[in-house]
């Protein structure tokens, strides 16, 4: 199963129920931004990859910016829209890896909850941060987060509880592999009564944030923010 089947098959159906209360992870994405100043400062455009149902798009237009959120899965996008009501925010169902789907001038471009990690290898992403750097002019600026998972864990640690109510429960899995980690969703789901069991995976890279500075700094980014809030490494990088 690769990362865009396992999306259409399995987790986006239940994404949104398993990422919270979607006002106040939402929040703390534009406090986040906020915080650092990204704000509208150049053509106020802001090209947002992997962005689910919206809580990076969603922030980022409520500070101002005109928002394209890229993204591959439909459905995700179909809720962000739900979400988007007379915020300035364009979806494109498009591979991120096509750069040209979404090509457009920009001030901004954001990659974040861990979406970088679900690319097909460090190469991909390396070339992609340098076509990301040539959309922006000098000074626009990147920020990513994910999750760094060059530290393997072991045995019963690898079983990770996400999310738990009378209906569902959702559990994470992780296999290592050199250089990437199997990550299988588990969802148990009450359906007349009975338990019903739904397991589909996919891989993640194992990337640290040193990596992913050293390619920003070989895309011609300066890096001006590196926080690591809830186990996400978050950078913001100025061209
Ligand atoms: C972990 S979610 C993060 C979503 C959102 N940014 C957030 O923080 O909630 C990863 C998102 O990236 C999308 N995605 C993963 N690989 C992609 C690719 N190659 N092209 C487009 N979208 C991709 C998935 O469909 C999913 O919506």
């Amino acid at each position: 199963m690769n990362a865009q089947s396992h999306y259409e098959n399995h987790l986006a159906a239940f994404y949104a129920w398993m990422s919270g209360n979607f006002e106040t992870k939402q929040q703390e994405q534009q406090d986040w931004f906020s915080g650092h100043g990204v704000l509208p400062r150049g053509n106020k455009v802001a090209i947002d990859l992997g962005a689910g149902h919206g809580l990076q798009s969603v922030s980022l237009a409520r500070l101002g910016f005109s928002v394209f959120a890229v993204d591959f899965n439909q459905h995700l996008l179909s809720e962000l829209n739900a979400r988007a009501k007379g915020l300035p925010i364009r979806t494109v169902l498009a591979d991120l890896k096509n750069v040209p789907q979404y090509a457009t001038e920009a001030e901004l471009i954001t990659c974040m909850g861990d979406t970088l990690t679900h690319l097909d290898s460090i190469e991909t992403v390396r070339n992609l941060i340098q076509q990301w750097s040539a959309l922006l002019p000098a000074g626009g600026r990147i920020a990513l987060s994910f999750r760094d998972l060059t530290e393997e864990l072991f045995g019963e640690q690898r079983f990770i509880p996400i999310k738990a109510d009378d209906q569902r429960i959702h559990t994470c899995f992780l296999e290592y592999g050199p250089g990437f980690v199997r990550v299988y969703d588990q969802l148990l789901e009450k359906q007349n009564g009975e338990w019903v069991q739904k397991v589909s995976s996919y891989r993640k890279l194992r990337m640290g944030a040193d990596l992913v500075k050293e390619m920003l700094a070989d895309a011609g980014f300066r890096v001006v923010q590196h926080d690591v809030i809830a186990r996400m490494q978050y950078l913001l990088a100025e061209k």
